[in-house]
């Protein structure tokens, strides 16, 4: 299958129960290339039990804000944030990296959780050692040495909360469709 986000428009909305089997292969594919090869098999089993569709389905009931990037039916993005603001999965398709994908979903879900004033709320992410680059870019600073658990190694980072960092740079979005 050919992906290519920059011909068409991108629709970033919540996760319905029946996009859970396509999060689930989402992010285990994205975790296979590009993070667990860092991560003992230990560290990779414990973050498939994690991304199964009934996890998931749990997370949406206990009212996490699971968001997809879609183009067309094919999901190319997923992020998960755990209230207030936990970013607890964030899986970008791999041939689709640094279209602005990831930023796209980032700002829906800060607009989502956007407290009465329009300010972000203050985000915290365990990041994968791939992803540190990336979270700079949103504003995280790092705010703690890597840790490794489980088999995993990620750095803890931190935004403050605070007014909405800039739009725009994302691909032709339209947040919130549904
Ligand atoms: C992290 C991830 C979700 C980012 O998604 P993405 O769609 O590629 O990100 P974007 O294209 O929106 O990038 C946003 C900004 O970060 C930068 N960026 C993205 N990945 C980067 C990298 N690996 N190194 C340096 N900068 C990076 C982009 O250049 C862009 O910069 P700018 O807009 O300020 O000029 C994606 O790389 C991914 O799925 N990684 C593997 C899984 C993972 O590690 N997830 C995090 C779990 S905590």
């Amino acid at each position: 299958m050919t992906i290519a986000p920059s011909s068409f428009v991108l629709a970033i909305r919540p996760l319905a129960p029946r996009d859970l089997g396509q999060a689930s292969a989402l992010a285990l594919r994205v975790f296979a290339s590009c993070v667990g090869p860092g991560c003992t098999p230990q560290g990779c089993a414990a973050f498939a039990s994690c991304v199964t569709p009934e996890e998931l389905l749990a997370q949406v009931k206990r009212g996490e804000l699971l968001l997809g990037a879609f183009a067309g039916e094919v999901m190319t993005g997923m992020l998960v944030i755990r209230r207030p603001g936990h970013v607890a999965n964030f899986f970008v398709d791999e041939r689709c990296h640094r279209q602005g994908i990831g930023r796209a979903l980032f700002q829906e879900a800060e607009r989502l959780l956007a407290g009465p004033g329009g300010e972000a709320p203050a985000m915290t992410v365990n990041s994968s050692l791939f992803a540190v680059r990336f979270y700079e870019r949103l504003g995280f600073v790092r705010i703690g040495a890597e840790i490794r658990k489980n088999g995993l190694r990620c750095a803890p980072m931190r935004r403050p909360s605070g007014p909405r960092p800039r739009a725009g740079g994302s691909p032709g979005t339209s947040p919130g469709a549904s």
